[in-house]
């Protein structure tokens, strides 16, 4: 089947106020979704008519399309598109309309049986303007429109949740939906199945969007739609009701603080800004989650989970995409060599395809930084299933969840959650998410040592210490290394291939670098483990190709070092990510990180790496908080 793939933002208003301000306002922060096309649908409350205005590229080019317009209406809706079938056009931008234009739809996710409903419509004589899986809706509402009003329903919101509900009993796939309804003007419906969606309640007026960050300038009250609900909202009301078609009431929450503070500050981008806070998330994560037990004197981890839970772990299964699974990888390493506990990490992507046997006892962690990747909640919710249907009480599941967005659906779903705290992150390379991450795979190894009392009280405080310790260091790593790599991206921004080398701890920092590189710079970058150059990507090597080795004193040092000088042989030009210390001597250039206890240096490696990547692609005048082809959440497989 050709498919079409979206993830997207959606932001959707009805109330008092102007609409447009709102959505456009919604769309702006929501761009980091998406930003192929955008377009919004308002409906004018003199003529009853949808006003609908769609743009190619980034949001500024549909800003520009309506500078002279006086759109007014108060309900509205607004889309920002993320595609990788069929080309970023205006046709295919959202909202879609049906034919009689009524009817306007704006969709985040996928119709996996669109093409199937398309070809039925398209018998029945519709015409299709876009190439989009989601064009099939609003000429579905529009069918089931006109099949109610011959039971003479009335015209109203009410009429729309039922033409709606109706229509996506027929849809497969996963969708976050708005739609207006032109003789319903005071009425949005919106519907939730495998996508996010959240109602921000304010006095009289309702906003609607794919995320937080849309919503908190409007309001802090929020009431996150659960899966599988549908919901209609008018100045006077929400009516949400669940697949049962029952009536849904509960209370709405708080916004968290992180939640709600966008501000690029100073920075020329959020990227930069956000490897600058990771100072912040540092202190956040001290003072969040560890304490000194007053009788011992001892630090503990202050996770929300009982010692019982620990106890009865005996493997570890962790599922992740990106950056995040390069984290888990650190985590996995951690848990492994510090908490003997066997540990295995998958790609999100594979394993729902390819899980591994059952075993008893396992804990599953689910590590996304968005709590909204596709492939992650789907893994989590198969290891759900298939762990629940066992009737060993072994095999039932233990699960843990590493977020940084608890209204997340990962956040609601799963309860015991590690919040990583570490504030809205805009820019779509994930830094000081990463860096959050990692601190709270420290917190499990160490809880794990603990109770398991795989390391003694010296080992684990001299861990602890050197956490502490973080704050001021990654300071400094900042302050010197700014600069540093701003001259060094001044020296390569030309280049075309990097590899990464990293051993032991820090090889998934080594992935993370050039990953980090290629996805805002589009350099080639591939990170190896250093051992592993002489068994082919050695033959890649020239002076052409520079390689970035992470050395840090160790098991492996002599080693690392010593494949660093096989690479040198091979004139590549060599940048250490090294303490000053005897061996490090044969870098071409030093990017000085302090000599430290082995077991934190991929939180110090990390930084440099961030930097030189963010100059690398500045220097390119690239696009750093939203490189080509990318999103920041991605809500489909
Ligand atoms: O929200 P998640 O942590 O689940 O996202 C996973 C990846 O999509 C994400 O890390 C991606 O690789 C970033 N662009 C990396 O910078």
């Amino acid at each position: 089947m050709k498919k079409i793939i979206c993830m997207c933002g959606i932001v959707a208003v009805t109330g008092y106020k102007k609409a447009l301000p709102l959505l456009i306002n919604g769309l702006e922060k929501l761009e980091y979704r998406g930003y192929d096309s955008a377009g919004i649908a308002v409906i004018n409350p003199d003529t009853k008519n949808i006003i609908c205005n769609k743009a190619e590229g980034k949001l500024t080019n549909l800003l520009n399309n309506i500078s002279n317009k006086h759109i007014h209406g108060t309900v509205g809706i607004g889309h920002t598109r993320w595609a990788t079938h069929g080309k970023p056009e205006v046709k295919n931008a959202h909202p879609h309309i049906d034919s009689s234009g009524k009817v306007a739809v704006v969709q985040n996710g996928i119709i996996e049986n669109y093409q199937e409903l398309k070809d039925k419509l398209e018998k029945e004589g519709i015409r299709f303007n876009s190439d989009t899986d989601t064009e099939v809706i609003p000429h579905l509402i529009q069918k089931e429109l006109l099949a109610l009003n011959k039971l003479n329903l009335e015209k109203n919101g009410s009429t729309l949740l039922v033409a709606l509900r109706n229509v996506i009993s027929d849809l497969e796939g996963s969708y976050a939906l708005a739609v207006l309804w032109a003789d319903a003007p005071d009425s949005l419906v919106v519907a939730r199945k495998q996508a996010p969606l959240i109602i921000g309640l304010g006095e009289g007026e309702f906003i609607c969007a794919s995320d937080t960050p849309a919503i908190a300038n409007f309001t802090k009250i929020i009431l996150p739609l659960e899966d599988e609900e549908i919901a209609l909202l008018t100045p006077l009301g929400i009516e949400i009701y669940d697949s049962n078609n029952e009536r849904q009431y509960r209370n709405p929450i708080h916004l968290h603080v992180s939640e709600q503070v966008i501000d690029k500050k100073d920075y020329k981008h959020y990227m930069l800004k956000e490897i600058y806070d990771q100072p912040d998330t540092a202190k956040y994560w001290i003072e969040k989650f560890l304490f000194k037990d007053s009788k011992t004197g001892q630090y503990q981890i202050d996770y929300p989970f009982d010692t019982e839970f620990f106890e009865s772990i005996e493997r570890i299964e962790i599922v992740a995409c990106g950056t995040s699974k390069h984290a888990a990888m650190v985590g996995s390493f951690l848990l492994e060599q510090f908490s003997g506990i066997p540990t295995n990490v998958f790609y999100a992507s594979e394993f729902r395809y390819s899980p591994p046997p059952l075993l008893p006892n396992t804990l599953t962690i689910g590590v996304t930084q968005s709590g909204e990747t596709a492939d992650t909640i789907a893994a989590i919710n198969m290891e759900i299933k298939r762990r629940s249907s066992m009737s060993d009480e072994k095999y039932k599941p233990n699960l843990v969840a590493i977020t940084n967005r608890m209204e997340s659906s990962i956040g609601r779903q799963i309860s015991n959650i590690i919040d990583i705290g570490a504030g809205v992150e805009i820019g779509v390379a994930a830094t000081k998410t990463f860096f959050a991450q990692l601190l709270s795979f420290y917190g499990l190894a160490i809880k794990f040592a603990q109770i398991k009392g795989t390391q003694n009280n010296e080992i684990i405080n001299q861990l602890i210490s050197e956490l502490t310790k973080l704050p001021p260091l990654i300071e400094e790593l900042l302050e010197k290394h700014n600069k540093t790599s701003e001259k060094l991206a001044h020296d390569f921004f030309n280049i075309k291939d990097v590899i990464f080398l990293g051993r032991g701890i820090n090889y998934p920092i080594a992935l993370e670098g050039a990953l980090k590189l290629k996805e805002i710079s589009y350099i080639h970058a591939a990170g190896y483990p250093a051992g592993e150059m002489k068994h082919g990507p050695i033959a890649l090597l020239d002076k052409k190709v520079p390689v970035i080795s992470i050395a840090t004193p160790g098991v492996v040092f002599d080693k690392v070092i010593s494949n660093a000088q096989e690479a040198k042989a091979r004139d590549s030009y060599l940048i250490g990510i090294a303490p000053e210390c005897k061996g490090t001597e044969i870098f071409d250039y030093l990017m000085m990180i302090p000599e430290t206890n082995e077991w934190i240096s991929p939180l110090l490696a990390i930084v440099p790496l961030q930097l030189l990547s963010y100059h690398i692609a500045a220097h390119r005048g690239l696009d750093v908080d939203q490189p080509r082809n990318l999103a920041k959440s991605v809500t489909v497989e």
